[in-house]
């Protein structure tokens, strides 16, 4: 698998996610039980009150492990960058906590994916929100322009986690917080597993291991480093999440049940 084929197979897996919702169905990623995007691993990630004023097409196209605005502080009057933005049900949640005074960017290298999320942003009446075109590997914005990066299942994604997270921390302002849902895993997964193009798509199979998590954000200058699991993916989940991809599910589940997580990654750049 290379970096450029797994870039190419999610995107065009994430396009037609997008379009599945621009046609009245709810968003599918990896298989059919894959952590980004199905119930019961994502389900009930946001209580109504919160989508209760979101447009339908961005709570049916959330894709995410987790609810990073939930667990964020956002103050009134911040700039936000979403990671991945998907659908922009992130974008728009922060947007309403930092208030017109502040802005909320998503980030996204899928064509679909954005017109989906400015059709949302439309319908919602959204006018601090922006959606930009690009790769999280190579983020568009100036040096220290923002205050908080979140970022919902996205990291996993990405053929080079070092290069995303030196991005994020080039654009975080002094003092400015990453606080982004992922999956991450502890211990050894099965090769087979990491092999597998389908649970990478799906969220899995890229999942970094806790402790490289820990030292890849070291590296990339961040400080106070934490990762929170705010689910584990016990035996059941984790054969659910396995299923389609053509592998031994019963065996492996037993084997990586209970290490793989959602988990809430907190982390600062130094003031
Ligand atoms: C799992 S979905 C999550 C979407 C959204 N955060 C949510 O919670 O619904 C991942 C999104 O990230 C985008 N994406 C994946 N890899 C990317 C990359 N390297 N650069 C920019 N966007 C990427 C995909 O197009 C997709 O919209």
């Amino acid at each position: 698998m290379s970096d450029e084929h797994i870039k190419e197979t999610v995107r065009e897996k994430y396009g037609q996610a997008a379009l599945q919702v621009m046609e009245g169905g709810r968003g599918r990623c990896g298989g059919e039980t894959s952590p980004c995007g199905c119930d019961p691993i994502s389900g009930n990630l946001y209580g109504t009150a919160e989508t209760a004023g979101l447009p339908e097409g961005a709570v049916l196209a959330s894709l995410g492990c987790g609810n990073p605005t939930a667990l964020a502080e956002l103050h009134s009057g911040e700039v936000v960058l979403d990671l991945g933005s998907g659908g922009g049900i992130d974008v728009l949640l922060s947007a309403k906590r930092v208030g017109p005074t502040g802005k909320a960017y998503g980030l996204d290298m899928t064509d679909e994916m954005l017109a989906l999320a400015r059709e949302n942003q439309r319908k919602a009446g959204a006018t601090n929100v922006e959606f930009l075109k690009g790769e999280i590997e190579s983020i568009p914005l100036a040096d220290a322009s923002v205050d908080v990066i979140i970022s919902n299942c996205l990291i996993n994604l990405s053929a080079d986690k070092g290069r995303v997270l030196s991005e994020a921390f080039r654009v975080l302002k002094p003092g400015g917080r990453l606080a982004v849902s992922d999956v991450v895993v502890r211990g050894e997964v099965p090769a087979e597993v990491r092999r597998s193009m389908e649970l990478w798509v799906g969220c899995v199979a890229g999942a970094l291991e806790e402790k490289e998590y820990r030292e890849l954000l070291g590296k990339a200058g961040f400080a106070d480093i934490d990762v929170e699991p705010t689910r584990i993916y016990e035996f059941e989940d984790a054969r659910a999440v396995l299923t389609g991809a053509g592998l031994d599910t019963e065996v492996l589940a037993r084997e990586v049940g209970g290490r793989i997580m959602g988990a809430f990654v907190r982390a600062r750049k130094p003031a």
